[in-house]
Formats: C-alpha cells, sequence, structure tokens
C-alpha cells in the first residue's frame, strides 16, 4: 500500500512517515520545506520504498504526480501558525491546498484521505469536554476558520464522488521536531534570556496537551479504521493545564532558578487576538476505536520540553548563566 504525506517533513508529519515505513507502507512525501526540514526525514531518504518530492501542493500538476498510484492521502500540509492573522496565507495553504489535494485525488481515482484538523474549529466552546457534534461551530480564528473550510470541502468529496475520510481535531501536538507553540516560544525566549520570560496573555490559558506518538497512534487508528464515509474525531488528552503551569514545567526541565516570568496581559488575557482560552475535547470517539492518550496534559509537555532542549538549548552565555 503507498500513502501520500503532504507536509511530511514537518513535526507531526515526520512522526507519521516514521510510522507507516516502519510498518512496512510505501510512502511518498511532498513538502514545500516553509516549515518542514530535511532532517527529519533524511534516514528514510535513498531507501526503497520511500520517495520526496520537494513541491507546493498549491501546484495542480506538481500534486497530481505525487497523487498518482497512492491508496491513501494523510493530509498534513497547511501553515499551522495560529497566531498568524493573514487571511489570504491561511486561505491559500490551508483551504485551496485541500481543494487542491482533493480535486488531484478525483481525477486519480484516489479515494481515502485522512486530514489534520483542530481543535480551534469549535471557537470559545460552552460545553467541555467538547464532543464533536458540538453545535454552532464558530472559530475565532483564520486558522480555524480555514481548517473548517477544509472539513467542509472534503465532507462534500465524500457525499459527491464516494470517498472516504477521517477528520481529526487535534488539541495541542508536542514533542520532538517541534518548531511552533507555547513550549518552543518558551526555551527559544528562556535562551537569549534566562532570567526573564515573557507569557503572552494572562498565562490562565487553559488547554490540553498531547504527545507526537500518541497523536501519530490516533492518525494510524482512525485510517485503519476508515470504513465509510466520514468520520470526525476530537483527539488530546484527558486533561488540560494552564500557560502559567507550563512555563513552570519548562523553566524546571531546563534546568534554570529564579526566572522572573512576565505576563503580557494580552487580548483579554488571551494570548492573542484569536487564542482559545480554554480548551479540552471528548475523546469517547476515538477512544472506542480501541485508542487512549498514554500521557496527561502536564506528562506530555514535560516529556516534549525534555525533547525539546536537546534538540534547540544552547548555553546562552559563555558564563552560563543561572542554566545549571
Ligand atoms: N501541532 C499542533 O499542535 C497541531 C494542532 C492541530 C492541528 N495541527 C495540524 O497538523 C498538521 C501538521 O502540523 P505540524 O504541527 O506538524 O506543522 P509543521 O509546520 O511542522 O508541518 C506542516 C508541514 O507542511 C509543509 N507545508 C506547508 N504548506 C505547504 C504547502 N503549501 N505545500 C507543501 N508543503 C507545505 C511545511 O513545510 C511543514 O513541513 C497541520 O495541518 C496542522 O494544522 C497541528
Amino acid at each position: 500500500m503507498r500513502a501520500l504525506v503532504t507536509g511530511g517533513a514537518g513535526f507531526i508529519g515526520s512522526h507519521l512517515v516514521d510510522a507507516l515505513m516502519r510498518a512496512g507502507y510505501e510512502v511518498r512525501v511532498i513538502d514545500n520545506l516553509s516549515q518542514g526540514r530535511i532532517e527529519n526525514i533524511s534516514r528514510w531518504i535513498g531507501l526503497s520504498g520511500f520517495e520526496f518530492m520537494e513541491g507546493d501542493v498549491t501546484d495542480e500538476t506538481l500534486t497530481r504526480e505525487a497523487v498518482k498510484s497512492c491508496d491513501i492521502i494523510f493530509h498534513l500540509a497547511a501553515n499551522p501558525e495560529v497566531r498568524l492573522g493573514d487571511p489570504r496565507m491561511h486561505y491559500r495553504e490551508n483551504v485551496h491546498a485541500t481543494y487542491v489535494i482533493l480535486e488531484a485525488m478525483r481525477a486519480n481515482d484516489v479515494r481515502r484521505i485522512v486530514f489534520t484538523s483542530s481543535s480551534t474549529v469549535y471557537g470559545e466552546a460552552r460545553i467541555m469536554p467538547t464532543p464533536e457534534d458540538y453545535s454552532p461551530l464558530l472559530p475565532i480564528s483564520m486558522y480555524g476558520a480555514c481548517k473548517l473550510a477544509s472539513e467542509a470541502l472534503i465532507i462534500g468529496y465524500c457525499m459527491m464522488y464516494d470517498m472516504r475520510a477521517a477528520i481529526l481535531r487535534l488539541a495541542n501536538i508536542v514533542g520532538p521536531r517541534a518548531r511552533h507553540g507555547v513550549i518552543v516560544d518558551f526555551i527559544r525566549k528562556l535562551r537569549s534570556n534566562p532570567r526573564r520570560l515573557e507569557v503572552l496573555g494572562d498565562g490562565e490559558q487553559t488547554k490540553s496537551y498531547l504527545l507526537v506518538d500518541d497523536c501519530v497512534e490516533a492518525i494510524m487508528k482512525a485510517f485503519e479504521n476508515l470504513d465509510h464515509g466520514v468520520e470526525i474525531y476530537n483527539v488530546g488528552s484527558e486533561d488540560a493545564i494552564n500557560v502559567k503551569t507550563i512555563a513552570g514545567i519548562v523553566i524546571e526541565e531546563l534546568g534554570l532558578r529564579d526566572v522572573e516570568i512576565v505576563y503580557t496581559g494580552g487580548v483579554e488575557g488571551r494570548g492573542w487576538k484569536g487564542d482559545v482560552r480554554k480548551m479540552l475535547l471528548d475523546i469517547s470517539r476515538i477512544r472506542n476505536l480501541g485508542w487512549r492518550p498514554r500521557h496527561s496534559s502536564a506528562e506530555s509537555v514535560r516529556l516534549a520540553a525534555r525533547a525539546l532542549k536537546e534538540e534547540l538549548w544552547q548555553c546562552p552565555t559563555s558564563s552560563g548563566g543561572t542554566r545549571s
């Protein structure tokens, strides 16, 4: 079976590629390397069963080529930076990209797709943990809006062209190879100044965090159960933690002491306009398939911070500052 992973050189995509290759699939990756890095997939390059195409999924000719002779498309390519507000960019890299992929699937008679959507489609949900059938879906960011639009496109294609889809609404995914998100942000800031940490918002934003290994297992589980129409699954941990706690964990894992934490206050306590303040997903639907998260949010954050310390943390000053 041949799988195409769009965005396969990125954070989650490259962990998914590892899992697929280890499970014996033939894997093709298309990635424009805008955020992804070749070293994330370099262990597979040159090995039989693996193919890398450098390019943009909005390139219709290239994407048709990439989709050709594949049995399943894992569509992860996106600009995942929720903080960026540029509607044109989000539309092009999320909605238009999804449309180009679906058209390439139709042209090549490829009928199965797994899509990484996001918890941000719920916006500020009134019910928590939030189930998949929660409504109305009122995203509060361009990113969330474009994920929701992409979901709708996928559903339309499934209904019209007998495709099957698993849509996974992911919580915050953390772990090695990540290059965006709160943990990476904190490590970078502390690397340039180990005595002071600026936290966006009031630190009370409380959300679910999931380790990337658990996320990849959920993606594989949804894929294995792709036998009819469209299924939507929430994927996250079973609890939530706030940004203040995350700051404490990161500082501890970096071995720092006496760090002054400064809260910007943000927009009504949010880190930025469009930042959801509370998120916890009802994961019983994917649990019913036999998947469950192995770690709590705090454990996931700690394991991710430990791994990212190895990748991102260098002694910021020759004297070592407060690093122990
Ligand atoms: N990381 C999270 O917490 C999280 C949460 C919810 C949803 N998601 C979704 O999961 C997917 C993967 O996210 P990630 O965190 O691994 O991000 P990432 O930036 O590491 O991965 C995205 C990859 O897509 C590539 N890419 C972007 N635009 C492209 C284009 N037009 N053509 C080809 N390649 C392109 C990038 O180079 C990158 O390698 C995304 O769809 C994201 O929206 C992530």
